[in-house]
């Protein structure tokens, strides 16, 4: 009698033990996109300090455009939040003194009434603490839900928090932090200065920009994400609207595995869009085969290259040719029958072989909008990041050989112009001498350019040179 109880006293004492053991306290480890926090290791849950802080700030949104952004952690999007499946987070929400607003954040890893909203509501000068358990792992979108809840989310206030299940997602060599949003300005995309948020706007779902990571140009250039081949890559993807639903694309690759949604299983493979709905996430893999530039796009693609959505995946290493040839040939293509076809004289008006400038202006303008606009914008402004600006430019003032040679052999490589690097492609231009000389001088009189005027004989000497001149190699 005497010994069974001292053996269910025992049983107590270590179930007692057991269920007292405290747990590891440990701050998270907060990082900017594209970065991602390093994968958590532990094999048991542990309390998580998370302290983020909301600030107000004047920031980028393109060259040129400054905006009112509202963030958690002074970025757009904000910090990338990981913890495990099973962690107790304790949350520290602080606002700013500075800041006019207050804010909150709903974590949509939270199971409980507004996702942390109103525990976390916080005014300027104050700190707010509340604690959730990261019952559900995958990969949440969290955001500002403080009225006009739109307009907190339209202004900057969202990030991504991962919580890894248990049973971890394979090891990859690298993860990306991307975020998809959009702006809404009382000016339209490009228009230089302070822009303010406009809710008309908004309220039409027709925004000005579209971005990847916070503003234009922000994922593109010298701010590309890298791999190298052979490597394998995993982009945590967010979308923090407040209103559109991203098309996500990886331009030249295919995504091995998608975790639709940003639950945790791989549940599709071989993917080329994926869809991120506002206010939710994917996951996307894929091992690299080739080297080159990828570029992420929503594939709304107005969005892409009109709009800003566009980033940059730069990846080095060795060719191969069995995977991707690159161009193998590039010869003169006769339709069949096109050899003794005959148009009848009066169906194709003979092009005049010269044109008064007044003539080649009114032409050249016509021949902008079906063959360059799309690029280099109605305006001549370009697209940060992307297309080189016409307006204004000191790239079309310097050396009138140079720019033809452009247009006749194409470009690519890096070159800068009105002090920004852009590093595209241009194509080489399937147009007559007379065409090139128009569309050149009408550029050249256009959008506080200086004037002048290209002649065809100009065009037919430089396309008689050879093109390396105008055509920097890469290798
Ligand atoms: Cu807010």
């Amino acid at each position: 009698m005497f010994r069974k109880s001292m053996l269910s006293l025992g049983i107590m004492f270590t179930w007692f033990a057991l269920a007292q053991e405290p747990m590891s306290t440990e701050k998270a480890v907060l990082t900017h996109a594209p970065d991602v926090p390093p994968a958590i290791t532990r094999t048991q849950p542990a309390k998580v300090v998370v302290e983020v802080e909301t600030t107000e700030v004047i920031k980028r949104l393109a060259d040129g455009v400054d905006y009112t952004f509202w963030t958690f952690g002074g970025k757009v999007p904000g910090p990338f939040i990981r913890v495990r499946e099973g962690d107790l987070v304790e949350f520290h929400l602080s606002n700013h003194p500075n800041s006019k607003m207050p804010h909150n954040i709903d974590l949509h890893a939270v199971t409980g009434p507004g996702g942390g909203a109103a525990s976390s509501f916080t005014t300027p000068g104050h700190s707010s603490q509340f604690s959730f358990k990261a019952r559900n792992p995958g990969l949440y979108v969290y955001h500002c839900a403080t009225a006009p809840v739109g307009m907190h989310i339209a202004n900057g206030m969202y990030g991504l928090i991962l919580v890894q299940p248990e049973v971890p997602m394979p090891a990859v060599d690298r993860e990306y932090y991307v975020m998809q949003s959009e702006f809404y300005t009382e000016g339209a995309y490009g228009e230089e200065g302070l822009q303010p948020f406009s809710m008309k706007k908004a309220l039409t779902e027709i925004p000005d920009y579209v971005v990847f990571n916070g503003s234009v140009g922000a994922l593109a250039g010298d701010n590309a994400i890298t791999a190298n081949v052979g490597e394998t890559v995993r982009l945590y993807v967010g979308n923090g609207g407040p209103n559109l639903i991203s098309s996500f694309h990886l331009i030249g690759e295919i995504f091995d595995s998608v975790y639709t949604e940003g639950g945790v299983l791989a549940n599709q493979h071989q993917v080329q869009t994926t869809l991120v709905p506002a206010g939710g996430s994917a996951i996307a893999e894929f091992k690299l085969e080739v080297p080159g530039t990828f570029i992420l796009v929503d594939h709304s693609i107005f969005r892409a290259f009109n709009k800003g959505a566009i980033g940059m995946l730069k990846v080095s290493g060795p060719e191969d040719l069995t995977v991707y040839s690159g161009k193998q040939a590039d010869t003169v293509y006769l339709a069949e029958g096109g050899a003794i076809q005959t148009v009848p004289a009066a169906d194709k008006p003979e092009l005049p072989t010269t044109m008064t400038k007044s003539e080649k202006l009114a032409f050249g303008d016509r021949l902008y909008k079906a063959n360059c606009l799309a690029c280099h914008q109605s305006e001549g402004q370009g697209i940060p990041a992307a297309f080189p600006p016409l307006a204004k430019s000191d790239f079309i003032t310097v050396d009138d050989e140079r720019t033809i040679g452009v247009v006749v052999n194409g470009l690519q490589g890096e070159i800068t112009v009105n002090n920004h690097k852009f590093n595209s492609v241009m194509p080489a231009m399937q147009l007559t001498d007379l065409e090139i000389a128009s569309v050149l001088t009408f550029v050249k009189n256009s959008w506080g350019n200086t004037g002048g005027e290209i002649t065809s004989d100009q065009v037919a000497k430089v396309r008689a040179k050879p093109a390396a001149n105008t055509q920097p190699q890469e290798h």
